[in-house]
């Protein structure tokens, strides 16, 4: 901690190719780099260096016992990793590599423990971001990488934001611009007999039933057993806190809420569609349309931006928990201090 932390962004002088060599060159040494992918920014490591993971957890303020995701620019990185190649595990790349599925596999003695916590298993994946597989490619190992917030943090979707986490923490911030997709990876445990989504994303259950033909499971995080161990820890939660209003009459009940605090003199944010920027809120970020997909975008960032708005709350209206909407809620749910229910 407190390092120096070097910001390499491209400019016409310092070409990509140039930044990108160098943020490799420090992932090979050992180095901490902030990296991007089409999810959120990771926090990277060589995963063959024991010293330069373990400080992966001291940056992050990370419990030893929530292992890390493993990335890869090809497939034989992943398949190298690995006791026995797992059924389905072909057809989920072919389908989704590169792309933002995580896959849970037998490990094999190259992983180191450190890894993936003690676990006899190890997730893996192959970031869809051109900037990020080039960086795997040219360190020429795989790179252990969790999303490069402080634990408790929203994951941050821009290289500033990564840095304003990560400055005196990482060596290297590399910027690739925002984040495409904006919330992280959907985990699949292929372990057990049916695969089990240990967390939930933009790739859905229903578009991978459909690749392994078989029925799967969407796993409930509970605090009692938790799914992915990552899961039982509080996550997402920005300072503000944030009010989740769900159902038919959520925008209705917003603006009741704007209403009344306004007579109490409190400052009211709001995150939501563009359609409720006419309620009043003294500090919105709008989700333009609303869709899940612009939902999971730009959820972390207005989190964040609204986090430092001096409101005493955040209101967020739900979406239907159904395909992308179901990994929207769960953000949603660990990022509320509360949820009223609308009818
Ligand atoms: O999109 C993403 O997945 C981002 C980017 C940087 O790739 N990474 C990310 O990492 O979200 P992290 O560490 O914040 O979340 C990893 C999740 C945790 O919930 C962790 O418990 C789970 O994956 N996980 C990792 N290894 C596991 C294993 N062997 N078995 C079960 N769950 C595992
Ligand atoms: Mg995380």
């Amino acid at each position: 901690m407190g390092m120096k932390t070097l910001f390499l962004h491209e400019t016409p002088t310092v070409s990509r190719a140039m930044i990108i060599a160098h943020a490799a060159a420090e992932l090979r040494a050992g180095r901490l780099v902030v990296f991007p992918t089409e999810t959120v920014y990771g926090l990277g490591a060589n995963i063959f260096n024991e010293r330069a993971v373990q400080r992966i957890f001291r940056a992050k303020n990370r419990p030893q016992d929530n292992p890390l995701i493993v990335h890869v620019a090809e497939a034989a990185q992943a398949t190298a990793l690995m006791d026995t190649v797992p059924p389905w595990f072909d057809e989920l790349v072919e389908e989704f590599w590169p792309g933002p599925l995580t896959l849970v596999v037998r490990r094999n003695a190259a992983v180191l423990d450190v890894v993936s916590a003690g676990l006899p298993t190890v997730a893996i994946r192959m970031p869809a971001h051109v900037m990020a597989r080039q960086l795997i490619r040219e360190a020429g190992v795989p790179v252990a990488a969790p999303s490069a917030n402080r634990s408790g943090r929203p994951s941050p979707t821009t290289a500033p934001e990564a840095y304003e986490e990560m400055r005196g923490r990482a060596d290297v911030v590399l910027d690739g611009g925002p984040c495409s997709i904006g919330i992280e990876s959907t985990v699949l445990d292929l372990t057990t007999k049916r695969p089990i989504v240990l967390r939930p994303g933009v790739i859905t259950p229903e578009h991978i039933e459909e690749v392994v033909q078989t029925r799967i499971t969407v796993a409930r995080g509970t605090s009692e057993r938790p799914a992915a161990p990552g899961m039982k820890y509080t996550h997402y939660a920005p300072d503000t806190p944030v009010v989740l209003v769900t159902g038919p009459g959520a925008h209705a009940r917003i603006a009741r809420e704007i209403a009344r605090a306004r007579g109490k003199g409190r400052r009211i944010a709001v995150l939501g569609p563009a359609t409720l920027r006419s309620a009043g809120a003294d500090a919105f970020f709008s989700l333009r349309t609303g869709a899940p997909i612009e939902y999971a975008r730009l959820l972390y960032a207005g989190l964040r931006a609204l986090d430092r708005q001096d409101c005493s709350v955040v209101y967020v209206p739900g979406i239907p928990p159904e395909g992308i909407g179901l990994a929207v809620m769960n953000r949603l749910r660990k990022a509320a201090s509360h949820t009223i229910r609308t009818t």
